[in-house]
């Protein structure tokens, strides 16, 4: 089946994928230019898919396995690796810019969104190029992000975790803030903000201050792609080099229904 066109969306990050049946099995040839696509591109978007929850599983291993996500209350009764994004079931949208799933020893590399139903407007998902904010970064900063870890944890200060996801999931673990992409080579800046409790060797406080700084600092429009959903649309995101972020600005009478899967990934380095 290989042979995709990938058109870029912008010019740092995202790429739009066309000549790919996912309702197929995906062929091996396939999958190397679809993962070096991601690599590459760091966004997917493969537009007019129409998934019953078993295919949309069926499907993931175009990109990998799916792994199981910790608000558990969120996942599909019957499919319980598809976690519903929905916030007029009192979910806040996740508005800060974050990678998913620090608190595990090996996050995942890529993260699916499915739009089953999405807002006339708002409600966008904007994912920040995290290897040229690194690239961007002056020498001397990239440095001392090399020798910096986070400690991670469930978020501690959600009062939705219930206590047996936090049990599983909430051990500390220690990442880099500076992680090498295992297929690109390349260095991005890593972390989650509200996962990241301390910075090895700082304080809580100090950590927040500096992590809040950076973000500040480096996620500036030209390496944002900004995705309006439409209905069918299937994003994928390479969470070892990009942040992301949901715009929770639309009409709540409306539904903005997304299918999220995580992928498998390696310990970070
Ligand atoms: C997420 O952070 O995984 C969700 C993004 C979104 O709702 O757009």
């Amino acid at each position: 089946m290989a042979g995709l066109t990938v058109k870029p969306l912008h010019p740092s990050i995202g790429a739009e994928i066309s000549g790919l049946d996912l309702h197929k099995p995906v062929d091996a040839a396939t999958k190397a230019e679809l993962g070096a696509a991601l690599s590459e591109h760091l966004v997917l978007v493969v537009r007019d898919q129409h998934f019953t929850p078993a295919e949309y599983l069926t499907m993931a291993d175009a990109f990998g396995t799916p792994m199981r996500q910790h608000y558990s209350q969120h996942n599909m009764p019957d499919y319980p690796d598809i976690g519903i994004i929905l916030h007029r079931d009192g979910q806040k949208p996740a508005a800060m810019w974050h990678t998913d799933h620090t608190n595990r020893e090996r996050p995942p590399k890529a993260t699916m969104l499915y739009g089953l139903e999405v807002p006339k407007s708002g409600g966008e998902t904007s994912i920040a190029n995290m290897r040229a904010a690194f690239g961007a970064l002056p020498e001397l900063e990239q440095r001392r992000l090399e020798t910096l870890t986070t400690l991670n944890s469930i978020d501690t200060h959600r009062t939705d975790v219930l206590p047996e996801d936090r049990e599983k999931y909430g051990k500390p673990v220690s990442h880099p803030m500076a992680r090498t992409h295992p297929e690109h080579g390349s260095k991005a800046v890593y972390f989650h903000i509200t996962k990241a409790f301390q910075i090895e060797g700082m304080t809580p406080e100090a950590s927040q201050e500096y992590m809040s700084g950076l973000l500040d600092r480096m996620i500036r429009p030209e390496i944002v792609y900004t995705h309006t959903w439409r209905k069918g649309d299937l994003l994928v995101m390479d969470n070892r080099a990009t942040m992301h972020r949901a715009h929770g600005d639309y009409d709540r009478s409306q539904d903005r229904v997304l299918w999220r899967l995580i992928i498998e990934g390696d310990r970070p380095h």
